[in-house]
């Protein structure tokens, strides 16, 4: 059984498509959220409650869906930079079954744009039943999730009707990096501390503006690249791999492209085997640490007749890169990387006649395990 949200109140006003208008919205969400979470004098509003509860905790544990669970890879990021605190990210139908050892001490933080999903409901009954406490991160007020976990964070991004989600991951990566933030400060992190989440925030809200802005170019680029291709391949490093993995998410499910999301140095191990000529290799490139590395791993898969799309950060980028990424704080390009993904996922599905919004077997909430 498969809810889908009514779309009926939502307008597409001048747009052909929600994927399109949600992607757009991205910048709004981003300040959106600095307006919801952070008061005019810098401090990070958020309860009192939730922040003495996670500071108990020696481990994070954040259990999500699809999408949700790729914006829990980054999060991991997120909070073991900032916050010190060890933290592992598990797909909720896998954990139902299959729990991890649990610390002493875990705090769960579960992140799901519809508040719906099933396989995270079974994990949250569970350990309600453990007696541990809990986070839900929703875009749904009065969602199922929220209403069970001990504490709730609103992603404020408005109502995501297109099956594919793509505001709702930005989101809930920026509310990742607000608590982040807040919770690091407490625990007296130096980055945390230097850490001006406002000002970054809003440094990727320019920077999503100026990427939306060039449509135009993704467009041809998945006519070159994408529109008639069987396969394609996005790589990356750490943060880029976590990205690597939502924008190959994107690209499957509204294209039918099989599309794999790859650590870029796991590519040699078996599945170089699969590049012939002119398959699709899209290169994300936003650390100094990786760039090097990620490089070389495409001039591999050049030599093996790859048709290589370079996505690099503006300070890393080199002649014949493909997409210029504005510069953001290291830790949030996430935010950036995968708008011009989202673009080319968009742009592919129609160019291969598909409706993006309805992609066929999906649903937009799923309440079946
Ligand atoms: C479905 C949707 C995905 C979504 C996933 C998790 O599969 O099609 O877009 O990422 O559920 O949903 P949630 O509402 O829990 O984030």
């Amino acid at each position: 059984f498969h809810v889908n949200t009514d779309a009926s109140e939502v307008e597409k006003g001048a747009y052909p498509y929600y994927m399109l208008k949600e992607i757009d919205e991205q910048p709004g969400v981003m300040r959106s959220l600095i307006e919801h979470y952070v008061s005019d004098d810098g401090t990070i509003v958020i309860d009192q409650s939730l922040l003495d509860s996670m500071k108990q905790a020696d481990r994070l544990y954040i259990v999500a869906a699809g999408t949700s669970y790729h914006a829990g890879l980054v999060g991991k990021e997120l909070f073991e930079r900032l916050t010190q605190t060890p933290t592992e990210v598990h797909v909720a139908s896998e954990f139902g079954y299959n729990p991890p050892l649990l610390s002493k001490k875990p705090f769960f933080i579960f992140l799901t744009q519809s508040g719906e999903t099933a396989d995270s409901r079974q994990v949250l009954s569970q350990i309600n039943e453990w007696g541990y406490e809990s986070l839900t991160i929703t875009n749904v007020e009065n969602s199922t999730l929220s209403r069970e976990a001990t504490f709730t964070l609103l992603l404020y991004a408005g109502p995501e009707i297109a099956v594919a989600s793509t505001k709702a991951y930005t989101a809930q990566i920026a509310l990742e990096a607000i608590l982040a933030k807040k919770f690091g400060e407490i625990k007296q992190v130096a980055i945390a501390k230097s850490f001006d989440v406002a000002h970054e925030l809003t440094m990727v809200a320019n920077g999503m503006q100026e990427l939306v802005d060039e449509k135009g170019q993704y467009e041809q680029i998945a006519a070159n690249a994408l529109a008639t291709t069987r396969n394609a391949f996005y790589i990356g490093r750490a943060i880029d791999y976590d990205v690597a993995q939502e924008a190959a998410l994107k690209l499957k499910e509204v294209s039918y492209v099989q599309t794999e999301g790859f650590a870029s140095g796991e590519l040699k191990h078996g599945t170089i085997a699969l590049i012939e000529e002119g398959t699709p290799v899209i290169a994300i490139i936003t650390e100094e640490k990786t760039a090097k590395h990620t490089r070389s791993n495409t001039q591999e898969v050049l030599a093996r007749g790859a048709n290589v799309i370079n996505i690099a950060s503006r300070y890393l980028s080199e002649d014949g890169d493909q997409i210029i990424l504005p510069d953001v704080h290291p830790l949030l390009t996430p935010l950036l990387s995968i708008v011009p993904c989202q673009l080319l996922a968009y742009y592919t599905s129609l160019q291969r006649g598909y409706d993006v919004d309805k992609p066929r077997n999906l649903a937009k909430s799923v309440t079946v395990e």
